[in-house]
C-alpha cells in the first residue's frame, strides 16, 4: 500500500480591521507556510478562504457578513471550497455564528492561530470551532514575516484590560499580555537584517507593555539600540499609561519619532466618566501640554466617538472645543455603535442615528479645516522623509513619511526606497505634503 499524499492545500486570506489584525494575518501566513499550506491570490484558486475579521463596530461586522454571503455563493458552485472566519468577529459571535452563517466550516479566535493547520485539516470532515482565549499566548516564537518592506509592524502586547464601556476589544482579544523584551529585540534585529528601516510597535494599549521590571519606556530605549532600525513608532497608546518613563524615552531617543496617536473619545468629563476612560478633560490637556513641552516637533492624532449614550448637545460642544484647543494633525471619527457584551450595551442608545450623523459631519468638517491649517504650517520647512516607493499618483513621484507621520510626495527615483531624503515642503492638502528634495 502506498502512503496517501494529501495534495497541498491552497488558502486565500483576506483581512479586516486594525493594524494588529493586519499583523495577525502575517502571523497566520507564517503558521500556514510552516505547515506546508500554499497562499493564493484569489478566492477562486483556493481550497479554503479565510477572513480575518473585526468586531469593533456594527458596520465592520456587516461588511464581513456581506462578503461571506458572496463567498457562500462561490461555495455553492464549488462544494469542496471551505470557508473560515478568524479574528475578533469569530470570537465576538462565537455563540451564534454557525446559525448566522451555516456554511462556515471553520471559526477560530485570535488566540487559536497556532492550531490553525490542525483545525483546517479537521474542517475537511466537520465544521470546526476554536474560540478559547489564552491568557499567555503572545506568539513570541513566530518571527514576523519581512517582505523586505521599509516599514514593519510588530505586536509587542496583546489584549486589553481597560474595559472602556463601549468597547468590545477586551472581550474578543482577552487579557493584556506582553512579549518578553528579549523576543521583541530578536524580532527587531531579524527585521533590520532583512532591510526594514522603520518599525511600528503595536498593541491595543501598547504603552501598558510590561516585562518584569521593564515598562514601555524601557522597551523604547532598548529598541532604539538595535542597529539598522532608524525609526520607531507605536500605536495605540492609552492616555492613562503615558508615564514619565514613556515621555522621557520619546523626548530623548532620537529614533523614536515625534508623532503620537492619543485617543480622546470625548471632550466632556461626564461622557468620559460614563465611558470609563480613566481620565478627565483636564488630565488629558495637562498630558498634551507636557508632551508638547518635552517634544516640540510632536504631531498628534486622535480617535473620537460621537453620540455615545447620554451625550448631550453641550457634551458634544465640549468635544469640538477640545479639538479646537489641541488642534490635532488628524483624527479618526466614529458614530457610537452599540456592542453586545460591553458594559454600555444594556444602556442602549439615547442619540438618534440622524443626530449621530449630524455630529459626525461636524467633527469631520472641523478636523478637515484644522488638518489643512496644520499641514500648511509645514510649507517652507524641510523634513527628513524615509522613501517608501513610487507615489500612488503622479508620474516620476515618490512618497514617504516625515518624522511626524505625514505623507510627503516629491519628484524622485523609486530606487531610493529605504533612504532618507531631505524634502522642502512647497504645498499641502489636508492629507498630503508636496515638495522637492533639497
Ligand atoms: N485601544 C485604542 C482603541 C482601539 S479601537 C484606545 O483605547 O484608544 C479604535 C477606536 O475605535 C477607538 O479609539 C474608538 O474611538 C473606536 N471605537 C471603539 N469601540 C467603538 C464603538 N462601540 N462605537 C464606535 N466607535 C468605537
Ligand atoms: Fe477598547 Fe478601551 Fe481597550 Fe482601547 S483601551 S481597546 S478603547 S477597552
Ligand atoms: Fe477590530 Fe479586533 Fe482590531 S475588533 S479594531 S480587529 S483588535
Amino acid at each position: 500500500m502506498g502512503s496517501h499524499v494529501q495534495p497541498q492545500t491552497r488558502f486565500y486570506l483576506e483581512t479586516y480591521g486594525c493594524q494588529m489584525n493586519i499583523a495577525d494575518s502575517e502571523l497566520v501566513h507564517g503558521v500556514m507556510a510552516r505547515a506546508g499550506f500554499r497562499a493564493v491570490e484569489r478566492p477562486d484558486d483556493a481550497d479554503i478562504v479565510l477572513l480575518n475579521t473585526c468586531a469593533i463596530r456594527e458596520n465592520a461586522e456587516e461588511r464581513v457578513l456581506g462578503r461571506l454571503s458572496d463567498l457562500a455563493r462561490l461555495k455553492s458552485k464549488r462544494p469542496n471550497l471551505r470557508l473560515g472566519l478568524l479574528g475578533c468577529m469569530a470570537q465576538h459571535n462565537r455563540a451564534n455564528l454557525v446559525e448566522k452563517a451555516p456554511y462556515l466550516d471553520l471559526v477560530a479566535g485570535p488566540d487559536s492561530y497556532r492550531r490553525l493547520p490542525e483545525l483546517i485539516d479537521h474542517s475537511r470532515f466537520d465544521p470546526t470551532v476554536d474560540v478559547r482565549l489564552d491568557r499567555s499566548e503572545t506568539y513570541a516564537d513566530f518571527a514576523p514575516v519581512s517582505n523586505g518592506s521599509v516599514r514593519a509592524y510588530l505586536s509587542v502586547m496583546r489584549g486589553c484590560d481597560k474595559f472602556c464601556a463601549f468597547c468590545v476589544v477586551p472581550y474578543v482579544r482577552g487579557r493584556e499580555r506582553s512579549l518578553p523584551l528579549a523576543a521583541v529585540l530578536d524580532q527587531l534585529k531579524q527585521l533590520a537584517r532583512d532591510g526594514t528601516k522603520e518599525v511600528v510597535l503595536l498593541g491595543q494599549t501598547v504603552n501598558a507593555y510590561r516585562d518584569g521590571d521593564s515598562d514601555f519606556g524601557d522597551l523604547l530605549r532598548q529598541c532604539a539600540s538595535v542597529e539598522g532600525i532608524e525609526r520607531i513608532r507605536f500605536t495605540s497608546p492609552h492616555p492613562s499609561d503615558m508615564t514619565d518613563s514613556v515621555i522621557d524615552a520619546m523626548a530623548s531617543e532620537l529614533k523614536v519619532q515625534p508623532y503620537l496617536h492619543l485617543p480622546l473619545q470625548s471632550g466632556s468629563d461626564r461622557v468620559l466618566s460614563a465611558m470609563d476612560r480613566g481620565y478627565s478633560v483636564a488630565e488629558y490637556m495637562t498630558l498634551v501640554e507636557t508632551l508638547r513641552e518635552r517634544i516640540p516637533q510632536l504631531a498628534m492624532s486622535t480617535d473620537i466617538i460621537v453620540g455615545f449614550h447620554g451625550e448631550s448637545d453641550s457634551d458634544f460642544e465640549g468635544t469640538l472645543e477640545l479639538m479646537r484647543q489641541v488642534r490635532y494633525d488628524s483624527a479618526f471619527t466614529f458614530k457610537y455603535s452599540l456592542r453586545e457584551h460591553t458594559k454600555a450595551f444594556a444602556r442602549g442608545d439615547t442619540v438618534s442615528e440622524e443626530e449621530k450623523s449630524r455630529r459626525l459631519t461636524e467633527v469631520i468638517r472641523l478636523q478637515q479645516s484644522i488638518s489643512l491649517e496644520r499641514n500648511r504650517e509645514n510649507i517652507g520647512h524641510t523634513y527628513e522623509v524615509l522613501v517608501e516607493g513610487r507615489a500612488r499618483r503622479g508620474e516620476g513621484m515618490v512618497s514617504g513619511k516625515t518624522p511626524q507621520f505625514k505623507t510627503a510626495v516629491f519628484p524622485g527615483d523609486p530606487r531610493r526606497s529605504g533612504q532618507n531624503v531631505m524634502v522642502r515642503i512647497e504645498s499641502a492638502t489636508g492629507h498630503t505634503l508636496m515638495g522637492a528634495a533639497v
